[in-house]
This record gives structure tokens, C-alpha cells and sequence, in this order.
């Protein structure tokens, strides 16, 4: 089984951007533990990082073709960008799972609401890592039967 990782604008700046908020984990580290859970339960990963919307989008619509689905932290864009939404709407029923380290409902009120989740096939807000490791599981759970090679 195949999954893609993509993280959004500002989560480069893992480690050093709002540690309060984020936590001191860098992106490098992140993506080492979720590729290792990856490993450890069958499923090869593939990270990716971009601070750009279209980037973002050309990367959704190549997914199908490369895995068997799709973890997405679209940090901010997840508030307001109807094209990413409409870019997992348009790979569906390709699965995108959107995470967030942060509990976005408990934060400001611009950050209640998610344009993208309605598309996508779960949401984990809140856990830190363990919202990816979450969406590992879901999508391991969800494809498991019907998977790359
Ligand atoms: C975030 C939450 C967003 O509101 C914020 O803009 C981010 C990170 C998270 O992972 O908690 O950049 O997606």
C-alpha cells in the first residue's frame, strides 16, 4: 500500500513557528515518524511539502495515480481555498484525509471552519502527531483490501 504525505504553507517552519501552539517537533521529525508507523503496518510513504496553492493542487491530482490515498495538512488554506477543495472533490472517491496538529475548534474563530473537510474522507484535529498516525490507520483500514501493489 501506498500513501502520500503532504503538508501546507508554514509547515516548513515546524520546530521554530509558535512552539506554544505546534510543538518543537520539526517536519523532518514528523515525516520520520509517520513514515516508520508507515513501515511498521505495511503502507510506503511519500512526503511532500509546499508553501504554494497550485503546488498544493498539482500535487492532489497526481495522488490517485501514485498511491492508494492521501494525508493532507493544508495549515491554513484549509479556511478559505475553494480551489483545494475543489481539487479533492475532483480526485474523488480517491480518499484524502485531512489532519491538524492543533484543535482548530478550539482556537480562533476563523480556524472553526474547514472548506476542505466536507470533501475529504476524515478529519484528525488536535493530536499532534497522533492526528497523522490516526490518518495512517484510517486510510490503512479504508484501502487495506484494494491497494497498489
Ligand atoms: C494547522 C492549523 C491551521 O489553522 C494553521 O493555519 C496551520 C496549521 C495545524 O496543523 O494545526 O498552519 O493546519
Amino acid at each position: 500500500m501506498k500513501l502520500l504525505l503532504l503538508n501546507g504553507p508554514n509547515l516548513n517552519l515546524l520546530g521554530q513557528r509558535e512552539p506554544q501552539v505546534y510543538g518543537t517537533q520539526t517536519l523532518a521529525e514528523l515525516e520520520a515518524v509517520v513514515m516508520a508507523y508507515g513501515a511498521a503496518h505495511g503502507a510506503e510513504l511519500t512526503c511532500n511539502q509546499s508553501n504554494h496553492e497550485g503546488a498544493l493542487i498539482d500535487w492532489i491530482q497526481d495522488a490517485p495515480h501514485r498511491a492508494d490515498g492521501l494525508i493532507f495538512n493544508p495549515g491554513a488554506y484549509a479556511h478559505y481555498s475553494y480551489a483545494l477543495r475543489d481539487a479533492i472533490a475532483a480526485v474523488a472517491p480517491f480518499p484524502v484525509v485531512e489532519v491538524h496538529l492543533s484543535d482548530i475548534s478550539a482556537r480562533e474563530e476563523f480556524r472553526h471552519t474547514s472548506v476542505t473537510a466536507p470533501v475529504c474522507a476524515a478529519v484528525f484535529a488536535g493530536g499532534g502527531q497522533q492526528s497523522y498516525l490516526d490518518a495512517v490507520d484510517y486510510l490503512l483500514a479504508l484501502t487495506g483490501e484494494h491497494s497498489h501493489a
